[in-house]
């Protein structure tokens, strides 16, 4: 008999745990890093090398998100092939959102490996070579340089886009499968937090993306603080 991947309960549990710890928790960190951007270049590119100076970091990408990513990744994509979808014959809009679940989720498998090869590693050929891993210096001037090109840019807005919605509804997923929030009133209104956090996570997104377009974003610049330059510390003799 085949087996069903869907119904195989150790690995579905697994693969909802490995969407919010470490995926979505990482997600918070990585769109928090992007968003320095609007601060500038310096900013953003002290940023990405505190990361990189970080201890043990091999062992947290490898472990922490790169096998994390893998597995949740694949094991979405096999229950995707075994899912029925239903929106046709039941309109209703937990089926619908059910369906852009895995709709996003295939999408943002083809998206991380051209993200991840593209920055991480500089491995698309016509595109940037420099990987950002070892030039943080240079951070801000390889993502700055791939986002004049438009579609590009357009991949990277569906990209938040898609990771907002599979993030914010994978929450709520997340919250009713493990019996956290039980009630049907209670579910509702997790719901709605839920698409209003979709909403505000791809905002977040595009607004870090358009940071490495135009200065602050698409914000005023007004909000956008001012780097401030420390003065060099002065030795006393
Ligand atoms: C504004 C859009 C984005 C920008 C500017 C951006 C920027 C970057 C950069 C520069 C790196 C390389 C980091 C390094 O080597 O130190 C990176 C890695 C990565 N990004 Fe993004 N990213 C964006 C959106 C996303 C989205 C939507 C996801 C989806 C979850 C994502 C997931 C990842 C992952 C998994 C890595 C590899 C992490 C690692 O190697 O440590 N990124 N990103």
């Amino acid at each position: 008999m085949a087996i069903k991947f869907s119904k195989t309960f150790l690995l579905r549990k697994l693969h909802q745990l490995t969407g919010i710890v470490p995926l979505g928790l990482f997600y918070f960190v990585h769109l928090y890093t992007n968003s320095t951007a609007l601060n500038g270049p310096r900013i953003f590119n002290e940023h990405v090398e505190d990361i990189h100076n970080m201890a043990y970091l091999l062992f947290i990408e490898i472990f922490g998100i790169f096998l994390p990513l893998l597995f949740h990744s694949i094991y979405g994509l096999l229950i995707s092939g075994e899912a029925r979808h239903n929106v046709l014959s039941y309109g209703y809009s937990r089926n619908w959102f059910y369906l852009f679940q895995r709709i996003t989720g295939i999408f943002l498998f083809v998206f991380l490996l051209f993200h991840i090869l593209n920055f991480r590693f500089g491995l698309i050929p016509g595109l940037n070579m420099t990987p950002v891993a070892g030039n943080a210096d240079q951070a801000y001037r390889i993502v700055a340089g791939e986002f004049q090109i438009w579609w590009v840019l357009l991949i990277y807005f569906l990209g938040v886009i898609a990771t907002g919605w599979h993030l914010a509804y994978g929450f709520f997923l997340f919250a009713v499968d493990w019996g956290i929030v039980i009630g049907e009133k209670a579910q509702r209104i997790l719901l709605q937090a839920s698409l209003g956090l979709a909403v505000l996570l791809s905002v977040a997104g595009i607004n870090a993306a358009m940071a490495f377009v135009r200065p602050c974003g698409l914000l005023p610049q007004v909000l956008c603080e001012a780097p401030r330059v420390t003065a060099p510390a002065t030795r006393h003799v």
